[in-house]
């Protein structure tokens, strides 16, 4: 889905007009578009027993409301893996926490928050992929192709996002600003004058 992107403070409430400089996609957008995309996975997966693996932990929120209109026998995992380059850029990918359920033979679909870069998927298909699921598809809710490096499409999207540094609706800067209900955009100094502690770290 396209973003008609207008400059509004709209829904941003006091605590956070300090550091949010505007809202890029709105709760109404997200909750409608996430359960468009949950009926269009649903038809796809035709009743199957599915394993959903969803990767922490940027996915809490949008995993949260997809599975609630999820209407298939699933059963639900998470791979831990996080970059750990603090600050707006990707780093070194490490693994937090290992799938535990058996995918074999199973519809599996992966979640994620933002594909970025693509190399964190590039990384967690593989290791998917060799406990020989019946088949893998991907679910994100957003798609920011700008920086693209890996050659990785998901099955699902639900906005592609301009080349904005975005927070909200589980998505962190620096493990902050998850709980926003909304996808916002940070005035440039809060992450700028942050990144001068965080990555140095
Ligand atoms: C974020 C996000 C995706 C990944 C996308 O994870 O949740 O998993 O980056 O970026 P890429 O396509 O460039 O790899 P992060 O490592 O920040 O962990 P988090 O989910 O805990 O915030």
């Amino acid at each position: 889905m396209k973003l008609k992107t207008k400059k509004s403070k709209a829904g941003i409430s006091g605590n956070w007009r300090k550091e949010v400089e505007r809202v890029l996609i709105t709760e109404e957008q997200l909750a409608r578009r996430v359960k468009i995309l949950a009926g269009e996975i649903e038809r796809d997966f035709r009743g199957r027993e599915t394993v959903v693996v969803s990767l922490l932990s940027g996915t809490v929120m949008f995993l949260a409301d997809l599975i609630r209109h999820l209407n298939l026998p699933l059963r639900l995992d998470f791979i831990g893996v996080s970059s750990y380059g603090a600050g707006t850029e990707s780093g070194e990918l490490v693994f937090t926490k290992e799938l535990r359920l058996d995918v074999r033979g199973r519809d599996v679909l992966l979640v994620d928050d933002i594909l970025d870069t693509g190399k964190t998927m590039s990384r967690v298909l593989p290791k998917l992929r060799a406990l020989k699921p019946r088949r893998i598809k991907v679910c994100v809710l957003l798609d920011k192709p700008s920086h693209r490096v890996e050659k990785i499409r998901a099955d699902y999207v639900g906005f592609a996002v301009p080349d904005f540094f975005v927070v909200g609706y589980g998505l962190d800067f620096a493990e902050r600003y998850r709980n926003l209900p909304f996808v916002g955009i940070l005035y440039p100094h809060i992450y700028k004058e942050a990144c001068k502690i965080v990555c140095k770290k």
